[in-house]
């Protein structure tokens, strides 16, 4: 791979639950394009998924399938840099440095902690409340530039960049204030059977496609999705919302734009859009289910994998964690 100065990238996904086509359109489809203009580093977020109780031996076998599913939709490894989070400790002990630096009050404001905290009354652990720090942690340890996310992450970029800023405001210039990088159709893809809110990996129902579901499931869950009663199919993401979101999904696996679709579908009933638009995301996806089982066959190349690219994010994350330990006054003989 080449190293040379290029802008960075850091990005990830939690294994905690099945990839959906929300984190696919949302995040996964964009990193692929940007490995010409940056160097991007593309992390399976395992020190996040412990906020909510889960399995260890699924987390296990989770993090190996994202990591195939990753490849499968075309992050190339000798590109990229493809890791696991917890294998680079300098992650955690960034988070902890920068957790000083952190105010509670803007903890507080955080929606995704209201809304996670409300979900999981019983379990409203400190990790979930201190998430966005450690968070910043991946992002400034790589002094990456710029963060591809879906909609629902904007704000923990936006209080990554106010913690650099804070540090930086103390101790010069020691990291790069990151982008969001938001893709401009498709980032907040919703659930099928229910448009007002997100499709999330956690969702039981049949409201959110997983990447490695199969035809008939893809085919069955958009036949079943929910639209509304005027039988035309238009873009209007405030009165149509459940047609709209099926459109954007449309736009995004055929390159169609609105307009097209609008023109496409004239005259013609919901039942024969939802079906053209299982089919394109069955021909999206199915490669990249078929090439992920594939990939799962071979272990010992996935590990090679993660070894190298443990290797290389260790490296870049020590970088920084060395000048931020001196900055602040750790000694070191
Ligand atoms: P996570 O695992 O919830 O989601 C992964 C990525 O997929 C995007 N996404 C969606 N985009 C559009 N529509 C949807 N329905 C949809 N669902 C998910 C998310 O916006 C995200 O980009 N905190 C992060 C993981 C993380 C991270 C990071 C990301 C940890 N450290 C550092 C960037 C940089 C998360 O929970 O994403």
């Amino acid at each position: 791979m080449d190293h040379a100065k290029k802008p960075r990238i850091l990005s990830g996904i939690k294994p905690t639950g099945e990839l959906t086509l929300g984190s696919y359109i949302g995040a996964i489809k964009n990193w692929v394009k940007l490995y010409d203009d940056y160097e991007c580093f593309y992390m399976l977020a395992d020190l996040h998924a412990i906020t909510v109780r889960h399995d260890p031996s699924v987390l296990r076998k989770r993090t190996l399938e994202q990591l195939a599913q990753y490849i499968a939709c075309g992050l190339d490894p000798e590109k990229n840099v493809l890791f696991i989070q917890s294998r680079v400790p300098a992650h955690a002990e960034l988070a902890w440095v920068l957790s000083c630096y952190t105010m509670m009050g803007e903890l507080n404001r955080m929606t995704q902690f209201k809304d996670k905290a409300s979900k999981q009354s019983d379990n409203i652990n400190a990790g979930l409340y201190t998430y966005p720090v450690l968070m910043a942690a991946d992002i400034l340890i790589y002094q990456a530039d710029l963060v591809p996310v879906g909609d629902d992450q904007k704000q923990h970029v936006e209080i990554c960049r106010d913690i650099a800023g804070r540090f930086n405001g103390i101790y010069g210039d020691v990291f790069t204030i990151p982008e969001p990088y938001i893709p401009e159709v498709g980032a907040r893809i919703m659930s099928l059977d229910d448009p007002e809110s997100k499709m999330s990996k956690s969702e039981e129902s049949g409201g959110s496609v997983l990447l490695m579901d199969t035809p008939e499931i893809i085919m069955s869950k958009f036949k079943r999705a929910v639209t509304d009663s005027e039988a035309s199919v238009r873009y209007d993401a405030e009165n149509k919302k459940g047609i709209s979101n099926l459109m954007t999904v449309y736009s995004v696996c055929t390159g169609k734009s609105f307009i097209e679709i609008e023109n496409e579908f004239e005259g013609k009933g919901y039942g024969i859009f939802k079906k053209a638009v299982g089919e394109a995301v069955v021909e999206t996806l199915c490669p990249i289910r078929e090439e992920a089982l594939r990939l799962l066959k071979d272990k010992a190349y996935l590990d090679e994998i993660i070894a190298k690219g443990t290797e290389r994010a260790s490296y870049i994350a020590g970088r920084t964690l060395s000048k931020v330990y001196k900055k602040v006054g750790f000694y070191r003989a």
